[in-house]
């Protein structure tokens, strides 16, 4: 069968091929770990997010520049002979070709690849990422002067946490003056968002009058109460008048607001989360966490089945 030898001089079709896969390399698998690295720091911290961007622009660009060596002209490196090896005579080489039709289809190939992956890419990851990283923070909110918390009473304010967001930014705290703790003014001041699922809670007591106050920013609605403790009406969560759970699925005590006075007025600052509390009013015993979603453990061994939030 003379069609099917192989004619000195001639490379067989299958060894042709193979000249032309790209060499095996481990920097698509280094890549691909650091995005997943990117995904995970996404949910558990910012430094490893960090991490993960720079480990993945290293391998990028080395798995750039690994695939892209041919259309750029540079030899593939020489491996190392085995010692021993008898030496083979070393041959000259032949004057670089021109940069041929194909080299230049490969690259454009390449080229256009990425630019439509990143032009899908990009956008998506933009919109889904950057809104971990802007600033998401609580503006102070100036929830009226002092005179409006009399010393032991209660009130349910109802305010607008961002103005320029409007009535879907209202949010509602429970308020209770403890007068002078150490010559330094103490109050209580509780979130009613259910740290269960997120419903709003309630006081356990008659609802005083709707009073709307005005403040520096926006109007705030008051109302005088005497709660008992609060409840949950989604699935019947309870709390202690502390914010203490005492029955139902929350896991934790209700959320609560650092406070600040201005100019005689009451302001509102950041949330925190808090685990249970020891005491009652000026005399309680807090620790603060971040802010912790509903329905996550702050401590104990619990909290290691929780994500940290970003
Ligand atoms: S949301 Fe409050 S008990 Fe479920």
């Amino acid at each position: 069968m003379a069609d099917e030898l192989e004619r000195p001089g001639e490379t067989p079709e299958h060894e042709d091929a193979e000249a032309h896969l790209p060499s095996p390399t481990i920097w698509p698998f280094g890549f691909a770990g650091a995005v997943a690295l990117i995904l995970l720091g996404l949910i558990i911290s910012f430094w490893a997010t960090a991490f993960g961007i720079a480990l993945a622009v290293v391998f990028g660009f080395l798995w750039i520049r690994q695939v892209t060596r041919e259309v750029r002209g540079e030899p593939e490196p020489l491996e190392a002979p085995a010692p021993g090896a008898a030496e083979e005579p070393v041959e000259e080489p032949e004057e670089a070709e021109g940069y041929t039709r194909s080299k230049f289809l490969e690259g454009a190939t390449l080229g256009l690849g990425a630019a439509i992956g990143a032009i899908v890419t990009v956008p998506v990851l933009g919109f889904a990422v950057a809104p971990a990283f802007v600033d998401q923070g609580y503006p102070d909110v100036d929830i009226g002067p002092l005179e409006n918390y009399p010393e032991e009473e209660w009130q349910i304010v109802t305010f607008t946490s961002n103005a320029d967001k409007g009535a879907v930014s209202r949010r509602t705290a429970f308020v209770r003056n403890n007068g002078l703790k150490d010559q330094v003014p103490s109050f209580t001041i509780i979130s009613n968002r259910c740290v269960h699922l997120g419903c709003p809670t309630q006081p356990q007591g008659p609802p005083g009058e709707l009073r709307d106050i005005e403040t520096s920013q926006t109007p705030v609605t008051l109302s005088a109460t005497t709660p008992s403790g609060f409840g949950c009406p989604c699935h019947g969560g309870a709390y202690d008048i502390e914010g203490n759970r005492v029955a139902g699925p929350p896991v934790r005590a209700l959320d609560r607001y650092e406070f600040s006075i201005i100019d005689g007025s009451l302001w509102l600052g950041s949330p925190y989360s808090v685990s249970e509390v020891e005491g009652e009013g000026a005399d309680a015993v807090i620790v603060k966490y971040r802010p912790a979603d509903p329905g996550v453990h702050v401590d104990g061994p619990e909290q290691v089945f929780y994500p940290i939030v970003p």
